[in-house]
């Protein structure tokens, strides 16, 4: 009896230690998280503007702090949340635009993206998600955040947050299956689409590496400088594409992965030519490809019961307005499905895959 809790006491001040160790470790380098992109990162942006692409309704957050639907395209936590959390700040990134939080809240951690947006500015007014942030967009509100930094904080302590935080770009799904894949007109021209101006994939690949490199450049000449440049997913896993994959027995869409694979190789490759080209700039690619493949193929492993459909409505076609409290037939337990919607994973899933990226990539670099 005597020795047992004796075993207790040392095994919870071996683990305070620990636990010590790891939040000295942790909580100094990054004081804030800066998120870019489109829904695999916003953190309710989209709440505050007039576009059809918003999920701050249940059962969207139902796992969240709260039970809050913030306008997160999950049932709760997203990438950037758990990042925050690792470098021993807020377990969560607010949004820019929420006004719950003033500027005291932003100078640890803020999100800028925008929930359907994408490199090309075309991305941005596609029909159905219409007039969501384009990326130059989020810039602006950038510089508009850093004169709000350093008339709060003054000049030094707000410099020192803008060069010492970590910021992280997240997009480029819908560029390809709202852009590109949908054929979608070019507003204002005559020209067609992207997909006649670009034929090969590969061609449009390029146009989209350049318009990301353009970002970076415009990013760093605002003073970034720790950058965590994320990759694209198994798109052709998506709940979504599954479905309408009548041809492949709603297997993932190969020709989709492939394209990501082939674009995420550009991507790691102009992540390294910046680094070269650009002093003081440390960018590294976090490419989630490979880990997310590995949960779609073999979701047991990970403790899941399904990765085909979304815990969602009929896990099908649902998201945004689709996926709503009156749909009945929504799971119960979203923890055993890989997605809670047919675009977007879990929050379980989405722990996964950053806790991946934060111990192989973000701490080895940043912490
Ligand atoms: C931000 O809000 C908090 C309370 O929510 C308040 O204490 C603080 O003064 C505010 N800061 C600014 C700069 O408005
Ligand atoms: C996107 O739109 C912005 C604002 O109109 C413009 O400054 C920028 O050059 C555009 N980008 C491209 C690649 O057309």
């Amino acid at each position: 009896m005597a020795s047992s809790s004796l075993l207790v006491v040392v095994a919870a001040i071996s683990q305070l230690l620990t636990l010590t160790l790891l939040v000295s470790r942790c909580s100094t380098k990054v004081p804030a998280i800066i998120v870019f992109g489109d829904s695999s990162v916003d953190a309710g942006n989209n709440n505050a503007i007039s576009t059809a692409l918003k999920s701050n309704f249940e059962p969207y957050g139902r796992d969240f702090f709260d039970r809050r639907p913030t306008g997160r395209f999950s049932n709760g936590r997203i990438p950037p949340d758990f990042i925050s959390e690792a470098f021993g700040l807020r377990p969560f990134v607010p949004a820019y635009l929420d006004p719950a939080f003033n500027i005291s809240d932003f100078a640890s951690g803020v999100c800028f993206a925008s929930a359907g947006t994408g490199y090309d500015n075309v991305t941005s007014n596609v029909l159905l998600l219409q007039n969501v942030i384009p990326m130059w967009k989020e810039l602006e509100y950038y510089r508009d955040y850093q004169q709000k930094l350093r008339a709060s904080l003054g000049d030094k302590k707000a410099n020192s947050i803008i060069s010492e935080a970590l910021y992280i770009v997240s997009l480029g799904t819908n560029d390809f299956l709202e852009n590109y894949y949908s054929s979608f007109p070019i507003p204002g021209s005559n020209s067609g689409c992207r997909r006649a101006q670009f034929p090969q994939p590969g061609q449009f690949e390029d146009f989209l590496v350049s318009l990301a490199e353009g970002f970076i450049r415009d990013l760093y000449e605002l003073g970034a400088q720790k950058v965590s440049f994320t990759g694209m997913p198994p798109m052709g896993c998506l709940p979504l594409e599954r479905t309408t994959n009548f041809m492949g027995q709603h297997d993932c869409v190969e020709e989709f992965n492939a394209v990501a694979r082939d674009f995420n190789g550009k991507l790691g490759a102009m992540v390294d030519r910046m680094n070269q080209e650009l002093p003081g700039l440390r960018m590294v690619f976090s490419n989630p490809y490979d880990k997310f493949y590995e949960i779609v193929s073999r979701p047991s492993d990970y403790g899941f019961d399904v990765a085909s459909v979304a815990c969602c409505g009929t896990g099908m076609y649902e998201m945004g307005y689709l996926c709503n409290k009156q749909n009945p037939f929504t799971c119960t337990d979203a923890s055993k499905y890989v997605f809670w919607d047919s675009f977007h994973p879990t929050e379980r899933t989405n722990g996964i895959l950053a806790d991946s990226l934060i111990k192989s990539v973000l701490l080895p670099n940043f912490a």
